[in-house]
């Protein structure tokens, strides 16, 4: 194969939208095209290689990056190597349309097909030729035939890639086979398919071993996971049993979860696994019961409900959060209210609200019309996030005056822009000092609240207790508890 270097620059800038799964997947691209000697870029400009990792799952999002390939019309008189790439959901979806609305687009590599990158890159810039990696169509083939296609895609992992230094995605599945009837992702992301028990656990032990601290199993339904290997089967329960002791993680979370498939070995694994985070996320969509019907959700409001009740009894205090849909068609005021009293009723710590979006190619697109105005479902998505913001506030205040352990994410979003203010204005501050000061910090509790505290950022990655005093609706603000031995011992680290 030519080196990068003898035909471009090696810089590669790769935009990533859309949920963990695209970020886990932009990880393992960029890791994949470093081995070859390509080096990220931040800045477009200067890039021969662009990648752009994209969603579909709302019609926002794909028209974000085709505004974004619009603008790229022209860098190629410029730079004559460049190779601009489309890969993720949007390329699976929308396959040759992508050279139709954007000709200038070398690459179109789905979500099944991300091994073949660095190939198709090389290749494309050698002959100036277009390439096109997708999977086949749901209807193109048997179950098996289209599970062959999509590859479950993870190679060597690039620490630069991810949240922080110690947080890692792990997939421990891929694609769908629930069919909502709203939802692209099965189309995208193809049939579900669990990945052996030994390949993930041997994946966290090398995190681990690259002192990562917190591993996020990742799933479009990551509790429907099921997988049979030297003849027993392991569900997710079993699966975090086989992780839990690697030595240096300190915490496990997984998302997202299928309400139907929240069963009774999970939630008492969640609760007797003591690294395994105390949250559930697991997306009710609708609380009426003929929208769910609508939604083919697989369950009624009563059956959330019931659900809801078994992991308040096993998990008193574990956090769980939802996704709701307004105004997917048919959605009428009493349908919509019938959601705002579940919201009510459960209290969940957070909710992602989306405005319903009618993606071609769904059973919700092709049967019903879109029947909702633009400005209802606005109304009813500002409201319903007015409802859950003003819940969260609540739970939060009643939280102040107790004391959680956190694990430290690092220097928190408002510290890290007044550092950048603070560098361009005023140069005096050398930059030991910017790290050995005393910084507002930000990290999780075990039940995922986010929860600001001044500290020193040499914390990153390690487990400190931050006693609450104040709170807004999606943080909680405390200070760190400084035990008299802890903090000359060997448990924390220094601290200014
Ligand atoms: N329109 C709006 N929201 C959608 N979601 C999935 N498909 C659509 C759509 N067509 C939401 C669901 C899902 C989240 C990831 O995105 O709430 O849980
Ligand atoms: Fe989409 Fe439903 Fe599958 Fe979630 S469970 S990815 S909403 S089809």
């Amino acid at each position: 194969m030519t080196a990068p270097e003898q035909i471009h620059n090696g810089k590669l800038y790769i935009e990533t939208v859309g949920c963990q799964m695209n970020m886990l997947d932009s990880e393992l691209v960029v890791a994949a095209l470093r081995q070859q000697g390509y080096s990220l870029t931040s800045d477009v400009k200067e890039a021969d290689t662009i990648l752009f990792n994209t969603c579909s799952v709302r019609d926002h999002a794909e028209h974000k990056i085709y505004s974004q390939l619009g603008r790229l019309k022209f860098s190629k008189r410029a730079r004559p190597n460049q190779v601009i790439g489309v890969m993720g959901c949007m390329a699976q979806k929308d396959q040759e349309l992508i050279f139709n609305r954007a000709p200038h687009v070398d690459l179109v590599v789905g979500t099944g097909q991300l091994r073949e990158i660095p190939r198709l890159v090389d290749e494309a810039r050698s002959d100036r030729g277009r390439r096109i990696a997708v999977s086949l169509d749901r209807k193109e083939g048997s179950r098996d035939e289209v599970a062959s296609s999509f590859e479950s895609y993870d190679p060597a992992r690039d620490p630069e890639m991810r949240p922080t230094p110690f947080q890692a995605f792990v997939r421990i599945m891929i694609g769908c086979d629930k069919f909502c009837t709203y939802c692209v992702v099965p189309m995208t992301r193809g049939p579900e398919q669990s990945r052996p028990p030994r390949e993930i656990a041997h994946e966290v032990k090398l995190l681990a071993q690259q002192g990562v601290k917190e591993v996020t199993l990742l799933g479009q339904t990551v509790n429907s996971y099921k997988h049979t290997q030297d003849g027993k089967l392991f569900r997710l329960s079993d699966l975090l049993e086989l992780i839990h002791d690697t030595a240096g993680i300190l915490r496990i979370k997984f998302v997202t979860n299928y309400p139907r498939d929240m069963t009774d070995d999970l939630l008492q694994a969640v609760r007797d696994l003591p690294k395994v985070a105390q949250y559930l996320h697991v997306p009710a969509q609708s609380g009426c019961d003929e929208m769910l019907k609508r939604m083919k959700r697989g369950y009624t409001v009563d059956q959330y409900r019931e659900m809801f009740s078994r992991i308040r009894q096993t998990l008193p205090t574990c956090a769980v959060s939802s996704d709701f849909i307004v105004g997917m068609c048919g959605e009428s005021e009493a349908s919509y209210q019938l959601s705002l009293d579940l919201i009510r009723e459960c209290r969940f710590k957070n909710s992602f609200i989306f405005k319903y979006s009618p993606r071609p190619g769904t059973k919700a697109h092709d049967l019903w019309e879109d029947d909702v105005p633009e400005d209802v479902k606005r109304h009813r998505n500002n409201e319903m996030l007015d409802l859950q913001n003003q819940i969260s506030e609540e739970d939060n205040a009643d939280l102040i005056g107790s004391t959680f352990e956190v694990l430290v994410e690092g220097i928190s979003k408002s510290a890290k822009k007044a550092q950048a203010a603070d560098d361009s204005f005023v140069p005096q501050h050398s930059p030991e000092d910017a790290v050995s000061g005393p910084t507002q910090l930000v990290g999780r509790t075990r039940c995922d609240r986010i929860v600001v505290f001044d500290g020193n950022p040499r914390l990153a990655g390690s487990l400190v207790e931050v006693a609450v005093q104040g709170c807004t609706a999606t943080t909680l603000l405390g200070e760190i508890v400084t035990h008299e031995r802890q903090s000359v011992g060997m448990s924390l680290p220094i601290m200014s």
